[in-house]
């Protein structure tokens, strides 16, 4: 594993965005697996700036993002569908066809689970995954289990999640209870995993994850096996590494 820990926000985003068009620039058919939430914003911002100097173009690429709240209408401002279209898919080439997002909306959610799968299968290997990490050591929202689960499926949030992520919404009742996420199979057979962590909060589960014990009880920690791991941390979320 490769851990690099940043003293600005800035380095650390020119660093996650440029391993992305670094990878896109080689292969131009690359299959990016994406991720959500605070995290990974700077870094999607540095990425369409990577794309408007002509730096990298995404027509050939496909993604798939991680997971999506289950009940939440796709044009919910909250919605991941709303998010990777704010922070990154309207502002780049990436054709709507080849951007892909579980639909948290489905009549048949297990269905839409198998078909997710199926998609990431037909596309081959993810190149890339992005990940951020969930203060209870959750990936994508693998929450912590007696046992995780290889693919796409249907999770109930854990409280602490549902409460982490109220800041974007009115209130915690608000957020959804339940998600489809890809599962933690899919995530570790990707080629690469870039893991990005920042702030004070997350400095202890990231030496936990990274650091401790390799258990369900903690799904990020499982990452110590991937062969190709890179980290990137701010210096609050590094502090103990
Ligand atoms: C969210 C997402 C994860 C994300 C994590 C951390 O709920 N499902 O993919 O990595 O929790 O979020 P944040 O980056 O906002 O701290």
């Amino acid at each position: 594993m490769n851990v690099l820990i940043f003293d600005s926000n800035e380095k650390l985003n020119e660093t996650g965005a440029g391993i992305i068009t670094g990878l896109v620039q080689t292969n131009p058919r690359a299959v990016l697996g994406l991720a959500t939430g605070g995290t990974p914003v700077g870094v999607y911002e540095q990425l369409v700036s990577d794309f408007r100097r002509g730096l990298v173009s995404f027509r050939q690429a496909t993604s798939f993002n991680l997971d999506e709240y289950v009940g939440l209408p796709a044009d919910h401002p909250e919605s991941y569908h709303s998010y990777m279209n704010h922070h990154l898919f309207r502002h780049i080439d990436l054709p709507a066809a080849q951007a892909h997002i579980p639909n948290g909306n489905a009549d048949d959610l297990e269905a839409e689970c198998r078909r997710y799968d199926e998609m990431i299968a037909d596309a081959g290997q993810i190149d890339l995954q992005l990940l951020g990490l969930g203060h209870n050591g959750h990936i994508g929202f693998n929450e912590p289990a007696h046992a995780l689960i290889r693919g796409t499926h249907i999770v109930d949030l854990a409280e602490e999640t549902r409460r982490a992520n109220a800041r974007f919404f009115n209130s915690v009742q608000e957020v959804p209870s339940q998600a489809l996420t890809m599962g933690v199979g899919t995530i570790l057979k990707a080629k690469m995993i870039l893991l990005i962590v920042r702030g004070a909060d997350k400095a202890e589960i990231v030496h936990r994850a990274l650091t401790g014990p390799i258990t369900t009880d903690c799904p990020a920690s499982l990452l110590q096996t991937h062969p190709h791991l890179v980290v990137l941390l701010d210096e609050e979320a590094g502090r103990l590494m």
